[in-house]
């Protein structure tokens, strides 16, 4: 097979046989999954799995079970052609990438529901409270590949910080062998963390956006345990709600701290323990998430 091209791969069977005559790989896989729209984001996930598996599988899924607003679905881009071009620009690293772009039909087996998951309270709060059912549907379709891409290795971006738990969780009630790899945020230049969704602003607003990460950086600093005059959570809260009332163009979803590692808010601070800041909110129309750690 030549490997200086990617492979794209429409069915669950085909990319298990294909995989089968690469049992050099079995041991050293890394996987991407995505709902494509691909940006550098997206990249750094997939090169870093490049870097650390003898090859790579990104998955281009747009699940329909995740998604709580069907307007939101709808708007989703498909832009598989770009995803396979971006994606080639990997391919002097030396490891083979193989694009697993499935329909509904072939993941989900024909009933195109999502399961029911006791995440333990991590989907209640935050994302789960605002978007009811979305991570049941992100536990099922991660769930379902899983299964499909037999990996040692899965990567997920920490922008999707609860995300990241409820994949911990899944992984967890699950007995999947496998290793998840938290990944830093990629952000533009002006600070604004790379999103698929960021596509739905003008160039105006998405320099205006760069207000988010500037928030979260003055929480970073005041917030820090080596700040001179560290305020408390509560103070955190009130300085965030106070930057929103002389912003009025960004509506906050929430903003909260939560100890790391879970979604637990805090009140204080308690010594030895490691924090972050979440915050979701809604701009112009746009959901727009990001996080920082403490
Ligand atoms: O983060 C995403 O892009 C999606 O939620 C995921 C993990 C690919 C599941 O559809």
């Amino acid at each position: 097979m030549n490997h200086s091209e990617i492979l794209l791969l429409r069915h669950r069977i085909e990319l298990a046989d294909s995989l089968a005559k690469h049992p050099e790989w079995a041991q050293c896989l890394g996987f991407v999954p995505t709902m494509g729209a691909l940006h550098q984001g997206h990249l750094a996930l997939a090169e870093r799995a490049a870097r650390e598996n003898k090859a790579v599988v990104v998955s281009v899924f747009v699940n329909p079970t995740q998604f709580n607003n069907p307007q939101d679905l709808a708007l989703y881009p498909h832009t598989l052609d770009q995803d396979i071009k971006l994606l080639a620009t990997l391919l002097p690293l030396g490891t083979p990438i193989w694009v697993y772009a499935p329909n509904a039909e072939d993941l989900y087996d024909q009933t195109v529901v999502a399961r029911n998951f006791d995440f333990q309270g991590v989907d209640a709060v935050f994302e789960g409270a605002d978007r009811p059912g979305h991570f049941n549907g992100v536990g099922t379709v991660v769930s379902l590949l899983w299964k499909a891409v037999p990996a040692q290795r899965v990567y997920f971006g920490e922008k999707d910080y609860q995300q990241l738990c409820v994949v911990q969780a899944l992984k967890r009630m699950e007995n999947h062998d496998l290793e998840i790899v938290p990944c830093p945020i990629v952000r533009e230049s002006n600070g604004l963390a790379m999103s698929s969704r960021n596509e739905r602003l003008t160039t105006a607003q998405r320099e205006r956006a760069a207000w988010i990460y500037q928030t979260l950086q003055e929480v970073a600093r005041q917030g820090s345990a080596s700040a001179p005059n560290r305020l408390r959570p509560d103070e955190l809260r009130n300085l965030v709600a106070k930057k929103a009332q002389e912003a009025p163009d960004f509506q906050i979803a929430y903003f909260d701290i939560v100890e790391e590692g879970g979604v637990n808010r805090v009140d204080h601070w308690s010594a030895g323990a490691r924090y972050r800041a979440l915050i979701a909110v809604e701009f112009h129309g746009v959901r727009l998430i990001d996080n920082i750690a403490l």
